[in-house]
């Protein structure tokens, strides 16, 4: 069996070959007919074309319709007709499975991407999804490689933890705890009783454990689900989305920031070079008002800026145009103001560095110079805003502490973590990527629920 992929890169040679997959079309006429055959491989179909006399296609042709699969044997061969470059002659054809015309939901007209998230289950037949999914994947491996390449332990995080990362109380709780017994009351609830023996949730982020075993490997990342539940319905939020952590030991803000800008620009580079095809099929999308290719290209090449959270705020009140939201300095930036500094203000990706201590973590480390900021960096970049978020950890005990009650975080809660500081501490940085996001940006859909194939968003969660 080959795959249609590997006919359009020419690597199978003219002859007999074996194909099967999904139709896209059938056109029948009284001397040819032709089928356009997908399998999910590639954008572009194969044609195959079909005497109408031939008995095993004769006898199924009424039931070979879009979303119907088959398998057939035919002469792979040079096309003479436009717009393909192969097409097999087919000599036998079996229907696998058919698909009622009158009730198959995607017939062969295009299909809006709110229709296409009504049906998840069939969504990944579509080209536009098809190509999404080819790219995610691609990129995933991308991921993968940027970090091995470099040294860095592949660390699988926790799924289940009794921490909230963020601390902005989105953590979705795992419970064994009898909620749908009516004499449950849910009131003065004993988490000693339940399944970890106290309040545990999915994770909002792997980095604290990612911490825990730099400070053993000196580099390592996650790349896993994470789970919020913030009610945000907007397109840039899931309640499920994947992350990729790297944590370093002995590295500052400064080492953080340039691993960050190189793996951006890996990341780019690797979409463009592996993903040719998908990434021009989906530049020519109604919804990409511009040319995406050429966003990839300078995301891959430019020189990214550092701008200070202050010299933000100065920007942003230097700005021509007004904002929803007010600008003061201790605020925390929105989508606005994210967009307007990176799209107008720099024209470039951007780093914001060194933002107020009160609007960030717990983690984060406190800046000698200027004790209410903190060492954190996001990565604004144009069309989207932030895709990254990160900081230097406060490495010292005695300031990690004083910050965690400040807080009012229970210091017995996270006493594990708080190990990390009392025993062979060490200055060190990280940062999360969306992964999500990244699809976004560089496939240039317009909504997060359309880059991961089951998107997770308030109510929800169904196929
Ligand atoms: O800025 P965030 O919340 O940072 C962290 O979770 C840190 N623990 C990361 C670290 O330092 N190791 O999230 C990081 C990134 C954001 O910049 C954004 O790209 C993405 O994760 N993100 C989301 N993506 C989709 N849906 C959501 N609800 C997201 N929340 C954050
Ligand atoms: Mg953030």
């Amino acid at each position: 069996m080959v795959r249609i992929s590997a006919i359009h890169a020419g690597e199978v040679s003219p002859g007999l070959v074996r194909c099967s997959g999904w139709v896209k079309t059938h056109r029948q006429s009284k001397n040819v007919s032709f089928i356009e055959l997908t399998d999910g491989s590639s954008v572009a179909g194969v044609q195959l074309v079909l005497d109408p006399k031939l008995s095993s296609y004769a006898s199924v042709a009424g039931e070979i319709s879009t979303g119907a699969s088959i398998t057939c044997e035919g002469e792979l061969r040079a096309s003479p007709g436009k717009g393909q470059k192969f097409e097999i002659e087919v000599s036998s054809l079996s229907l696998i499975g058919s698909a009622d015309q009158e009730q198959y939901p995607l017939q062969k007209k295009g299909h809006s991407l709110e229709f296409l998230r009504e049906h998840l289950h069939l969504r990944s037949r579509s080209n536009t999804i098809g190509a999404v999914l080819r790219v995610r994947s691609e990129l995933s491996f991308a991921v993968h490689e940027f970090f091995r390449d470099r040294g860095f332990l592949y660390l699988h995080s926790p799924i289940i933890s009794t921490s909230d990362c963020e601390g902005a109380g989105e953590v979705f709780r795992v419970t064994t705890l009898p909620i749908e017994d009516p004499s449950f009351s849910g009131k003065g609830i004993d988490y000693q009783q339940d399944f970890f023996g106290e309040k545990a949730g999915l994770t909002v982020s792997g980095q604290l454990q990612a911490e825990a075993v730099a400070l053993s490997h000196t580099n390592c990342y996650t790349f896993g689900p994470t789970f919020r539940s913030e009610n945000s319905n907007t397109t840039r939020h899931l309640a499920e989305f994947w992350m990729i952590e790297p944590e370093m030991a002995f590295c500052a803000l400064e080492g953080n920031i340039a691993v960050a800008q190189d793996f951006v620009q890996y990341l780019a580079k690797s979409v463009l070079e592996r993903c040719h095809d998908d990434i021009a099929f989906l530049s020519k999308r109604d919804w990409v008002k511009y040319d995406l290719e050429e966003l990839i290209r300078h995301v891959g090449e430019s020189d990214y800026e550092v701008l200070d959270y202050g010299e933000a705020i100065a920007a942003l009140e230097g700005a021509s145009r007004s904002f929803e939201f007010p600008v003061q300095w201790g605020m925390d930036l929105q989508a606005e103001h994210e967009r307007y500094l990176t799209e107008e203000h720099v024209k470039k990706p951007v780093f914001v560095v060194n933002y107020p201590a009160a609007i960030k973590a717990f983690y984060m480390r406190s800046r000698d110079d200027e004790p209410e900021t903190v060492s954190a960096m996001d990565l604004l970049v144009p069309r989207l805003g932030e895709l990254i978020g990160g900081s230097q950890r406060e490495e010292r005990l005695d300031r990690l502490t004083a910050r965690m009650e400040e807080m009012g975080l229970s210091l017995e809660e996270y006493s594990w973590y708080l190990d990390l500081r009392r025993y062979g501490s060490v200055p060190h940085s990280g940062f999360g990527l969306g992964f999500e996001r990244l699809l976004m940006y560089f496939t240039g859909m317009q909504n997060i629920r359309d880059v991961i194939a089951f998107p997770r968003y308030p109510g929800h969660a169904k196929g």
